[in-house]
């Protein structure tokens, strides 16, 4: 795009970026940072910086220019993503009745729309071919970890995906496609004490594997690993990055385990759910009842994992006919049955953030109530979570009762026809459909890409 070399032109694009990013993103409390090298500040307009930097709480996201590496930026790819930034803005300001999906689950729906659109039409994934089965290439696709098997699989393996790309240059993403439990499964044995269970050779392999694509491909020094992404659903996830904080500066981690307190980015990284898979399925069975059909007023069924889970049994544990706590479900009962005959379930945080809870609540109808620190909910970059579920401090689990006994019929239907409207966004289909999970997890990165670009340094 030649007007890119223009200075003059340069600033309409930031403007346009940021304008994006302001009507797009949701208004996290997090402090607005920009994520710029140092060396890459000679080709920001020192103005323009402040500006970035001083918008408004509500943008969570702050668009990036980053100087290219050592490498050459493929301008194909840059014209294009300006193309998808200028349609979406096109559609945000459109006034005429476009086929938007109905209802406000979500920040902006004509942006969140029109951006799917230009997904689905533009976005190519490089999966890196280098690296073996089984740490590699593969991964579970069944119990609690499923997602990492199953997104490899859809969009490296089966060749059916649509967004995988034939040749790297095609690519806006990079994909590193290693399973983070399959090398705690294979790596960390034997496991004889928690010394043979440490995290660097976690680390290591993943480092060098960044080091091998980088010597061999000009794509990761070309951005400095920005358009680069790990998923990983084991809890383990995000320590793949904390020997090395430099080399992961502007990487993505698609992680369940989104704890923010832990280093997880709400700007970059990618926060997805956990979904608990059993195997030959894709998901939990729908035993969701009519609203009139659901006596009960709250249900949990669940381990003492964790002090928020324990400080919830402690206080509610078998105690109220209609607050169901359980640690262990009595004989003859079935917890997904269960689940579609209550209003709201109770999704305390476990060992981890995440938990399979709130998607098999979202499956059976039930309105997930949150309680949890420092969880970054997934897909909030395009979701406004109060619109389908609660959310309950954890020091207000004494008044768990009288918080949802308060909750109006009227805000109770609203929150229940909503939850069944977000369920497509949690549904996982092979191969993958518009608008279900794995597309979800695809736009969240697609936003990504989309709020940086590559500049040169002349
Ligand atoms: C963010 O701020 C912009 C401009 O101040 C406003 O138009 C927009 O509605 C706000 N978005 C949200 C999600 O609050
Ligand atoms: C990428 O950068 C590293 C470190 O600066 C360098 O060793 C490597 O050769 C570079 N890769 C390519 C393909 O030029
Ligand atoms: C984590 O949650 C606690 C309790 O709500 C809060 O005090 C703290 O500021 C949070 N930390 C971060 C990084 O968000
Ligand atoms: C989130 O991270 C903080 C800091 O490491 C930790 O204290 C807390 O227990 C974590 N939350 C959960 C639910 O694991
Ligand atoms: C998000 O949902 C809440 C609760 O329903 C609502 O008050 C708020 O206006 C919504 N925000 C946007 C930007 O739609
Ligand atoms: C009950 O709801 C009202 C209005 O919705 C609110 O002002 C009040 O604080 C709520 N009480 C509790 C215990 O949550």
């Amino acid at each position: 795009m030649k007007v890119l070399k223009s200075p003059l032109c340069r600033l309409v694009f930031v403007a346009l970026l940021l304008n994006f990013s302001l009507v797009l993103f949701t208004p996290l409390n997090e402090d607005a940072t920009i994520h710029i090298d140092s060396d890459a500040v000679s080709s920001i307009k020192g103005k323009q910086t402040h500006e970035l930097a001083s918008t408004s709480a509500n943008d969570s996201y702050i668009s990036t220019r980053i100087k290219v590496g050592h490498g050459v930026k493929n301008m194909r790819i840059e014209e294009d993503l300006a193309g998808a930034r200028a349609a979406i803005q096109k559609a945000i300001r459109s006034k005429k009745n476009k086929i938007v999906p109905k209802g406000s689950i979500y920040w902006n729906p004509r942006a969140f729309y029109q951006s799917h659109v230009e997904m689905m039409n533009r976005l190519k994934v490089w999966v890196y071919k280098e690296g073996e089965q089984p740490l590699m290439h593969e991964g579970p696709v069944n119990n609690k970890y499923a997602i990492e098997g199953q997104f490899i699989d859809e969009i490296e393996t089966s060749n059916v995906s649509p967004f995988k790309a034939t040749h790297p240059h095609q690519a806006h993403l990079f994909f590193l496609p290693l399973s983070v439990a399959r090398v705690i499964r294979y790596v960390y044995k034997p496991r004889r004490s928690t010394f043979d269970y440490q995290p660097l050779r976690l680390q290591r392999l993943m480092e060098d594997y960044i080091h091998i694509v980088a010597n061999k491909y000009p794509f990761w020094n070309t951005s400095k690993g920005a358009d680069h992404f790990l998923l990983s659903c084991h809890d383990w996830g995000p320590r793949v990055s904390y020997a090395n904080p430099h080399l992961f500066k502007y990487f993505i981690r698609v992680l369940c385990n989104a704890n923010t307190s832990e280093g997880f980015r709400p700007n970059r990284d990618v926060s997805i759910p956990e979904v608990y898979l059993p195997v030959g399925k894709l998901g939990p069975p729908n035993m969701a009842q009519h609203p009139n059909n659901r006596k009960i007023l709250a249900f949990f069924a669940g381990g003492a994992h964790g002090k928020i889970r324990k400080k919830m049994l402690k206080l509610w544990k078998e105690k109220d006919e209609e607050i169901q706590v359980h640690e262990y479900l009595p004989k003859g009962q079935d917890y997904t049955k269960l689940m579609g005959l209550s209003k709201f379930c109770l999704c305390p945080s476990g060992y981890e953030v995440a938990s399979p809870r709130v998607v098999e609540a979202i499956y059976a109808g039930c309105v997930p109530v949150i309680i949890s620190d420092n969880y970054s909910l997934p897909f909030n970059d395009v979701l406004n979570w109060s619109q389908f579920s609660m959310e309950i401090a954890v020091d207000r689990i004494p008044q768990i009762k009288t918080i949802l006994q308060n909750v109006s019929r009227d805000k109770y239907r609203e929150l229940y026809s909503n939850v069944r409207r977000v369920r497509r966004h949690f549904v996982i289909n092979r191969p993958a459909k518009p608008f279900d999970l794995i597309h979800m997890i695809l736009h969240s990165l697609w936003l990504r890409r989309l709020n940086f670009m590559l500049t040169s340094s002349y």
